[in-house]
C-alpha cells in the first residue's frame, strides 16, 4: 500500500504555505505563495481574501507535484492560519464584500476607544479574556457592517457570513457546505465567551452584530468536512483539524503539560504557556485564550503578543533595502560587537503585551555620527528580544510559574545571533526544535489525531527532538543595563504622539 501523509495548510500574515507531513511528524515538502499586503492608510492593513484562496489552492498543486504524491495519499487536512484576520462575504455568491481586515490593522481603533469610554473593557476582559484592541476580529466585523453600504441589513436577514481565515477556507475546500471555526480560533474574536464556550449575546449586543453571521464553533480535532472534487482533490480528503496558529505552534511543540510555554517568531511574535482546563486572568497585559479543544476537553493558555517581530526583517530588507534577504541580518549582525547605544522600537502598528499602546509608533534612538547599517540592523533585530523579554516577565508575574527554557520556532529562530542574545536577554535557555515548522506541525497532529495517523498526545510528544540549546551566557549585571536601556526607549516611544 502507498505511503499516506497529512497536508497542514498554513494560511500566514504574508504567505499561504502547504506543507506535507509523513508519519514521523518530518516535513515532506513544502509549497508556498506570497500574496498581496494592501495598506489603504497609515496603520491599515488589508488583504484580499480571494487571493488568499487561490494561494492555497496553488500551494497545494505545488507541493503535490514536487512530493509526487496523489490526493488519495492524503489521509486529512490539518488548516492553521493568521488569527483575528476578518472577512465577511455573501452567502449566496460566496463573495466577500469587502477586503479582509488584518490582525495588524488600526482601523478601528474608534470603534474600541468608544467602547472604552463607555467602560465595557472590564466586562470584554472577563467574558473572552481579550482587551477592547483593534488587534481582534470583533470590531473589524462592526466596522464593516458599519462602513459598507447595505451590510447591516443585509447580515440582519442573515445573507453575510463572517469568518477568519481558517472559516473561510474549509467554506471554499466543501464548496460553501459547511460554515464552521474551532475554539482556538472562536476564541480571538472578541465574540466568544471563553468559559460558556458559547458566542455571547450581550457582547453581539454591544458590537450590533447578528450572530446568524457567525460559524459554528467546533473542537480542534474533528472531522469537519470533506473537499469537494476541485482539481487537486479529484478526491474527497477529510477535513480534520484547525487552530489559529500560535495554538498550532503550541501544540506543535508538544507543550501539553501546564507551564510548558513556546515563542513563535513570525510576522508578529507570540509567546503561549499552556495554563491548563482553567483560564489564568492576567494582571500583566497577557490575553487568556484558548489553547485548543481536543479529547472532549478545552484547555487554556496565557498569552504574550508582539505586533512586529519578522516584518521588522522585512520592513529592512523591502522597505529599507538595507538587506537583501533575512539571512543577510545575522552576517551584519555579528560584524559589530553591540549596536553602540542604539536601540531601535519597531512600534509600526502599535504595541502589543504588555503596553496595548495603539497609537505608539515606531522610534530609533541613540544614533551618532559612528552609527553604521550593521548597527542599526543590529538593533532591529535585539528589539525581537526586548518584546519577548517584556512578555516573559509578565508571563512568569501572571502565572507564578518560573520559566525554565523556552521553545522556539518560526522563521527567525534559524539566526543563531538573535537565539543567543534572545537567551541572553531572558537568562533562560532557548530551545530550538529539529522541525521549526510547529504552526504547520500542529495542525497535521490536530488532523491527524482525528482521523487516526497518530494515536494520542503521547504519541506526538515523543516525536519532539531538539536541535539546539542556547544557553545564556550573559553577565546579570550587563543584561539589566541593556534591558533598562529598552525600558527607556519604550517610555520615550510612547510619549510621542
Ligand atoms: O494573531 C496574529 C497571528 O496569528 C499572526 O501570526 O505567524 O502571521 O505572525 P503570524
Amino acid at each position: 500500500m502507498c505511503e499516506t501523509f497529512i497536508l497542514s495548510l498554513d494560511q500566514g500574515t504574508t504567505s499561504s504555505r502547504a506543507i506535507l507531513f509523513n508519519q514521523k511528524g518530518e516535513i515532506v515538502e513544502t509549497g508556498q505563495q506570497e500574496f498581496e499586503q494592501f495598506f489603504p492608510k497609515p496603520g491599515w492593513v488589508e488583504h484580499d481574501a480571494n487571493e488568499i484562496w487561490t494561494s492555497v489552492l496553488a500551494c497545494v498543486a505545488e507541493v503535490l507535484r514536487k512530493a509526487d504524491v496523489e490526493p488519495d495519499q492524503i489521509a486529512g487536512i490539518g488548516i492553521t492560519n493568521q488569527r483575528e484576520t476578518t472577512v465577511v462575504w455573501d452567502k449566496h455568491t460566496g463573495k466577500p464584500i469587502y477586503k479582509a481586515i488584518v490582525w495588524q490593522s488600526r482601523q478601528t481603533e474608534g470603534i474600541c476607544k468608544e467602547l472604552r469610554e463607555k467602560g465595557h473593557n472590564e466586562l470584554f476582559k472577563e467574558k473572552t479574556g481579550l482587551l477592547l484592541d483593534p488587534y481582534f476580529s470583533g470590531t473589524k466585523v462592526k466596522w464593516i457592517l458599519d462602513h459598507v453600504e447595505g451590510a447591516r441589513e443585509k447580515a440582519e436577514k442573515g445573507d453575510l457570513l463572517f469568518g477568519t481565515m481558517d472559516t473561510w477556507l474549509v467554506y471554499k475546500l466543501s464548496g460553501g457546505k459547511t460554515h464552521i471555526t474551532d475554539y482556538s480560533n472562536a476564541s480571538r474574536t472578541l465574540l466568544f465567551n471563553i468559559y460558556d464556550l458559547e458566542w455571547d449575546e450581550e457582547l453581539l449586543e454591544i458590537l450590533d452584530i447578528p450572530k446568524a453571521m457567525l460559524p459554528e464553533v467546533k473542537q480542534s480535532s474533528e472531522v469537519y468536512a470533506k473537499t469537494v472534487d476541485y482539481h487537486f482533490f479529484g478526491h474527497e480528503v477529510p477535513i480534520a483539524g484547525i487552530a489559529g496558529d500560535q495554538q498550532a505552534a503550541l501544540f506543535g511543540q508538544a507543550c501539553f503539560d501546564k507551564g510548558m510555554a513556546k515563542n513563535t517568531y513570525g510576522t508578529g511574535c507570540f509567546m503561549l504557556m499552556n495554563t491548563g482546563e482553567e483560564g489564568v486572568t492576567s494582571k500583566h497585559g497577557l490575553l487568556t485564550t484558548l489553547a485548543w479543544g481536543v479529547e472532549g476537553k478545552v484547555e487554556y493558555a496565557l498569552e504574550g503578543s508582539i505586533f512586529v517581530a519578522g516584518s521588522a526583517i522585512q520592513w529592512l530588507r523591502d522597505g529599507l533595502q538595507l538587506i537583501e534577504n533575512a539571512p543577510q541580518s545575522e552576517d551584519f549582525a555579528t560584524a559589530v560587537d553591540s549596536t553602540d547605544g542604539v536601540y531601535l522600537v519597531p512600534a509600526f502598528v502599535g504595541l502589543g503585551t504588555p503596553y496595548w499602546d495603539s497609537d505608539a509608533r515606531g522610534a530609533v534612538f541613540g544614533l551618532t555620527r559612528g552609527t553604521t547599517k550593521a548597527h542599526f540592523i543590529r538593533a532591529t533585530l535585539e528589539s525581537l528580544a526586548y518584546q519577548t523579554k517584556d512578555v516573559l516577565d509578565a508571563m512568569i508575574a501572571d502565572s507564578g510559574i518560573d520559566v525554565s527554557t523556552l521553545r522556539v520556532d518560526g522563521g527567525a529562530v534559524k539566526n543563531d545571533f538573535l537565539m543567543q542574545f534572545q537567551s541572553d536577554i531572558l537568562g533562560v535557555p532557548v530551545e530550538r526544535p529539529v522541525v521549526q515548522e510547529t504552526t504547520a506541525l500542529g495542525a497535521a497532529y490536530l488532523a491527524g489525531l482525528a482521523v487516526g495517523y497518530w494515536k494520542n498526545k503521547e504519541d506526538i510528544a515523543r516525536q519532539w527532538r531538539n536541535d539546539h540549546t542556547f544557553a545564556d551566557s550573559m553577565e546579570v549585571k550587563k543584561r539589566e543595563q541593556l534591558y533598562s536601556g529598552w525600558k527607556k526607549a519604550v517610555a520615550a516611544t510612547r510619549e510621542f504622539k
